[in-house]
């Protein structure tokens, strides 16, 4: 398998809640240690949204970057997609105010939810479309507002968690570069590892941490191995994986097992901690100048549901 690539990525950006929250801010108002906080999972810091920014704002500003990134008009776009868990409405959509926000208005919109797994399943459907010819230019977003769902008191979860957007710009492009290959995965049975009410709910997120993290450092190899066997490629050939961000643990063991080069693996849970669907869309700024035609970047996100997603991307 090594179909044409759809879904040439034109443009990137992001937009991160404006209070940076340290570890220890954290000391200050929870029983808990940077110490603590930082050895188990690598998390430094994490961005709170502050006086005016929520979900949408952010999805509108990370997606402003993305376009003007890419030299796109919000009136080229034809399809808005934004993976979220966390819109602050059942109704409007986050996409749907993204796209009158940009002016991509009486195109498609849609949002999608897959968790933690949102954007990288949001790449599948994104590139299908554009194979498809439904759509020639797409804005992808991955936006989650953590502080909505997350019960700020509860040192087990609220110290993991922050509020972020990515977005990229998506072109048909001439074949050679995007997505190759997508896997795609859910298990209801595990549903109870990890559940979160809608904001505003007084059901906040709760979870079985260390057997989400059992999962996670499983996952991630099975489904860079899986995108390796079928797709006939090597290690050596991809410049970047980029694993959801929900703990630089589960990154370096996952890495192990699959005796990556750490250089090659991106990393910034933590200046950001988990942004939940924006982890692996906001990771696109930091090598998208350095990322070489030819060789290949695998995108896995995994979390609640459960779910899992992956995608292998020719540069
Ligand atoms: C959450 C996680 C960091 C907890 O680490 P852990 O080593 O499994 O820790 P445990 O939950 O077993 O707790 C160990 C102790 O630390 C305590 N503790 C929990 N949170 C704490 C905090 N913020 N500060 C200090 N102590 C804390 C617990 O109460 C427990 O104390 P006890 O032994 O007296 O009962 C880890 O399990 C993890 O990262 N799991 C994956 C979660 C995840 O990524 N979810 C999102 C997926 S998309």
């Amino acid at each position: 398998m090594n179909p044409l690539a759809a879904g040439r990525i034109a443009g990137v950006g992001r937009a991160l809640g404006s209070r940076v929250v340290t570890n220890r801010d954290l000391e200050l108002l929870l029983d808990t240690s940077d110490e603590w906080i930082s050895s188990r999972t690598g998390i430094r810091e994490r961005r709170f949204v502050g006086e005016g920014e929520d979900c949408v704002s952010l999805a509108v500003d990370a997606s402003r970057r993305a376009l003007s990134h890419a030299g796109v008009e919000g009136g080229d776009v034809d399809l808005v997609v934004c993976a979220t868990s966390t819109a602050p409405e059942a109704v409007p959509s986050v996409a749907s105010q993204v796209g009158e926000a940009i002016g991509a208005c009486g195109v498609g919109a849609m949002d999608l939810g897959a968790a933690c797994a949102g954007f990288a399943y949001g790449a599948a459907v994104a590139a299908s479309m554009l194979r498809s010819g439904l759509a020639t230019t797409i804005l992808l977003v991955g936006v989650d507002e953590l502080t909505s769902i997350v019960d700020l008191e509860d040192r087990a979860t609220s110290i993991l968690f922050g509020d972020g957007a990515g977005a990229v710009v998506l072109e048909q492009g001439d074949g050679s570069s995007g997505f190759v290959d997508h896997v795609l995965g859910a298990d209801g049975r595990f549903a109870p590892l990890l559940r979160a009410g809608h904001p505003g709910s007084p059901q906040k997120l709760r979870q079985n941490g260390r057997e989400v993290f059992r999962f996670a450092t499983k996952i991630i190899p099975d489904l860079v191995e899986k995108l390796l066997v079928r797709n006939g490629i090597s290690l050596d050939q991809v410049q970047y994986l980029i694993p959801h961000q929900a703990n630089a643990r589960i990154i370096q063991a996952a890495v192990r097992r699959l005796g990556m080069p750490e250089e090659r693996v991106v990393i910034n849970v933590d200046r950001y901690g988990n942004t939940s669907a924006a982890s692996i869309p906001i990771s696109y700024p930091d090598i998208y100048d350095e990322m070489e035609p030819g060789r290949y970047i695998i995108t896995v996100g995994f979390g609640g549901g459960l779910t899992w997603a992956a995608n292998l991307y020719r540069i």
